[in-house]
């Protein structure tokens, strides 16, 4: 299952450059399917997930070259209609693919993607909103069958931002007959950056970021060439690793608006951040100050995948925070794992906490339970004095390309062991 062994007393430091958002990829290479031709993608990170979505297009007949951060896509014939339910279970976001499939096909069938370790994750939006669009769907032993003879525009409200619905009923509408507009839509980066790969192949999507966005259904659809943007929440992670261990850390390619939540939380805790044209610097941090409220919003709010790493931040911090996790239900499941690490935690229900900041974290063996959380108790093991094994790094190893080798690139003392 592999583990990383982190031993602290090293400063986080250097210069750092990495590939494109998991977040935004995996919807593009969804909607790599719609335009029955090549797609270029640039900027592509090298993770578990992209190479399950890469099986996932590859098992319904697609032809896919993944080399050096490019991924070409051909997707000029379809041979299946059926997405193996092994894949929807490895990765339950590959039901992105299931609004791209019935935008070109008229029978899809896809595995329920079940919950996962940080909550149930129904799809009764993504559903709601597919047949609103003129879809049949029918749910029957773990599958969902999708049929259509028409997809036809229609007006889309979201009860919830959802960001895998928002994706779905684009992807679902690009070819519809008329004009759809989806109320309510998820404002985060990765939905516009999906609508500007879209719109390259010849899809006609607006208002992509603001509270409604308008796709007005196409015909024919082209060739595409597209780079990913930046991924905040790495880049995110990796300003964290910095900022706990005072050092000095400079991030090219970076788009300020899309981390701006996140630089407003680095702000409010001491950590002094200079940008220049498209790079952001974080100087050395002496002390961490605690932030009273960490509350995880729908986008432009603070993002709930940037949480469990900011709990590892307040963990060492100079006062008391509280967590307030609005998005999942369980996403605290690292909170043990940092308290068997000396952190002062208390769970006061499922959606709040509160951190109070000790002088010092210890070194010991804790277990990752999702992707984001697992990234947190690598931080901490990077300040916590002595050795810290994280196992279960698969989980890690989903979101964050080369993590290990990254960090050890910028001074930490961080080895894999299988
Ligand atoms: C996307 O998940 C991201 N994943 C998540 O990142 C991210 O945390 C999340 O958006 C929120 O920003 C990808 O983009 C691949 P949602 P998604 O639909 O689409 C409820 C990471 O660490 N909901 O916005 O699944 C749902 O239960 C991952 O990179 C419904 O009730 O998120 C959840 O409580 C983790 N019904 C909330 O909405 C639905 O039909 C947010 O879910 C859909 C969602």
């Amino acid at each position: 299952m592999g583990k990383y062994i982190v031993k602290n007393g090293q400063k986080i430091e250097g210069t750092l450059d990495i590939r494109g958002a998991k977040n935004s990829i995996l919807p593009i290479i969804a909607g790599s399917i719609l335009n029955e031709n090549i797609s270029i993608i640039h900027n592509v990170a090298d993770i578990s997930d992209v190479h399950i979505m890469i099986k996932i297009l590859e098992s319904v007949g697609c032809k896919i070259k993944y080399e050096n951060g490019t991924l070409v896509v051909d997707s000029s014939n379809i041979v299946s209609c059926d997405i193996n339910e092994e894949y929807v279970n490895k990765m339950r976001s590959s039901i992105i693919v299931m609004g791209a499939m019935i935008g070109r096909l008229d029978y899809m069938k896809i595995g329920h993607p079940g919950g996962c370790k940080i909550g149930k994750r129904p799809i009764d939006l993504h559903l709601e909103g597919l047949r609103k669009l003129g879809v049949e769907i029918t749910e029957s032993e773990g599958f969902i069958h999708c049929n259509k003879k028409e997809l036809k525009g229609s007006t889309i409200v979201l009860d919830f931002p959802s960001v895998g619905a928002t994706e779905n009923i684009m992807l679902a509408s690009v070819k519809a007959n008329g004009i759809t507009k989806i109320i309510n839509p998820a404002k985060e980066p990765e939905i516009e950056d999906l609508a500007n790969f879209l719109n390259k192949m010849g899809a006609k999507i607006s208002g992509a970021g603001t509270n409604l966005i308008k796709i007005e259904g196409v015909k024919k659809l082209n060739k595409v060439e597209h780079t990913v943007i930046p991924d905040r929440i790495a880049i995110g992670t990796y300003m964290v690793a910095s900022a706990m261990t005072g050092g000095k850390l400079e991030v090219k390619n970076v788009i300020h608006s899309h981390m701006d939540p996140v630089y407003k939380v680095f702000s409010c805790c001491g950590c002094d951040i200079k940008y220049l044209d498209n790079k952001v610097i974080l100087l050395p941090t002496r002390k961490i100050k605690s932030m009273e409220l960490v509350k995880t919003l729908p986008y432009p709010g603070f993002p709930t995948d940037m949480q469990s790493q900011i709990m590892a931040l307040m963990s060492i911090s100079d006062g008391e925070t509280i967590f307030n996790e609005t998005i999942f239900e369980n996403r605290f499941m690292h909170v043990k794992e940092l308290i068997k690490m000396g952190a002062n935690i208390e769970i006061i229900d499922k959606n709040t906490c509160l951190v109070k900041g000790v002088e010092k974290l210890y070194g010991n063996n804790v277990v990752s339970s999702d992707l984001r959380g697992g990234a947190s108790l690598v931080l901490a093991g990077l300040v916590a004095e002595g050795e810290t094994e994280i196992s279960n790094i698969y989980h890690i190893e989903r979101g964050y390309e080369k993590f290990e080798y990254v960090l050890r690139s910028l001074g930490a003392n961080i080895k894999k062991e299988l």
